[in-house]
């Protein structure tokens, strides 16, 4: 291959690597992102090319701009024409041409506002969710993962030497139809003071997370990427064969881990602000995050992902309550830090979303 096949190879890497730049900076623009990695990679592609066309050419250029120089030396050059006196350098109306588009290019693309100018209106009326929401549109489009996003964290959380109490198969029971479930499923807030089942926590917590189908390990609600980062914790208070406590639901071995045992009742109504029926309730399901189940993946819209599995979690929890004539409702009123004081997490690497009571009714 000759010189100038790779200098023509290089021209064509740069159009190409520009024009990528150029699209990818539309949307990057159009979706107001900060970071895109392919348009960044292209951008350095684009200079490097630009640079190795440069160098190629060089002979060219010094001779290009020698000439140039010399033409503008002449121009300047008092003659008879100009009575002796040097003139100014002056355009030709192709470069006067040139020059204009440039400077209307300029101050029209100057003018545009850029993606950070567009969310302006929204910094100054400081609603992080309007600008969480603006921020997190472009997160799928990315498609190189950055490593400040972090690794993936354990698809099940374990606790070492805690009590274990196995529950029974949720799967053989037979409730209301899907129709009559949907009808008559509402929010109750007065409960029986009647014991709950096994059984039926077992239905309650297999509809919230329980593994539906064993060889993927897929879970009764969805979950963006399978990733569940959802854990599903039980407040229990009248259960038969099951002592008052706090217990977390091992989704694995569909069984309950013994995290405090003892009356909760009035932590869990100081929690949800002081709500009390979260008192009455024989169960109080709460449903917990473990962010970084889905951030690694799916990075700033893991957010959002992640409230709308938990919505389809407590959906099925209503939905199973209902079916078996149980009643329950949803509480997104509380005090994170009393919650999660309460389930033993951090509030930060995981922390309580939202709160199911159910009970007899
Ligand atoms: C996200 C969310 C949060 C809720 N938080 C509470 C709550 O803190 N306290 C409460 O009594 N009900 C709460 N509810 C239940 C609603 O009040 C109830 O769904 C609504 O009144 C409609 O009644 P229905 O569920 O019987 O159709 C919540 C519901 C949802 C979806």
């Amino acid at each position: 291959m000759r010189r100038i096949d790779f200098d023509y190879l290089v021209i064509g890497g740069l159009l190409l690597s520009a024009l990528y730049v150029f699209l990818t900076g539309l949307v990057m623009d159009a979706w107001g992102a900060r970071q895109f990695a392919f348009h960044r990679y292209a951008g350095y592609l684009s200079a490097a090319l630009a640079a190795l066309h440069l160098l190629f050419n060089w002979s060219r250029v010094r001779a290009y701009l020698r000439w140039r120089l010399k033409r503008m030396k002449a121009r300047r050059t008092p003659t008879a024409r100009s009575g002796g006196v040097s003139l100014p350098a002056r355009l030709s109306r192709r470069e006067f041409f040139y020059v204009l588009f440039a400077a209307v290019g300029g101050y029209i693309l100057g003018r545009s506002p850029t993606g950070a100018q567009r969310l302006a209106p929204v910094l100054e009326g400081a609603d992080v969710s309007v600008l969480y929401h603006r921020w997190s549109s472009p997160g799928r489009f990315w498609p190189f993962r950055a490593p400040r996003w972090g690794g993936r964290p354990a698809r099940y959380k374990t606790y070492a030497n805690v009590e274990r109490i196995q529950l029974p198969d949720p799967r053989a029971f037979r409730g209301l139809s899907f129709e009559e479930t949907v009808e008559q499923r509402r929010s109750h807030r007065n409960f029986r003071q009647e014991p709950l089942s096994l059984e039926e926590l077992s239905r309650l917590v297999h509809a919230a997370q329980g593994i539906t189908e064993p060889r993927s390990e897929f879970r009764a609600a969805p979950s963006a990427g399978a990733l569940y980062p959802i854990e599903v914790y039980v407040a229990a208070h009248r259960v038969t064969q099951l002592p008052s406590g706090i217990y977390h639901y091992a989704v694995r071995e569909h069984s309950l881990n013994l995290l405090k045992q003892g009356d909760f009742r009035s932590a869990l109504m100081q929690a949800g602000l002081w709500q009390e029926f979260l008192a009455d309730a024989n169960v109080c399901l709460i449903l917990s995050a473990i962010f970084q189940r889905t951030r690694w993946k799916y990075r700033e819209r893991a957010y959002r992902y992640i409230w709308l599995e938990a919505g389809h979690i407590g959906q099925n929890i209503y939905l199973a309550a209902t079916s078996m004539g149980l009643g329950a409702c949803a509480v997104g009123a509380f005090h994170d830090d009393q919650l999660n004081e309460l389930l033993g997490i951090d509030g930060e690497e995981e922390a309580a979303l939202y709160l199911l009571a159910v009970g007899k009714i």
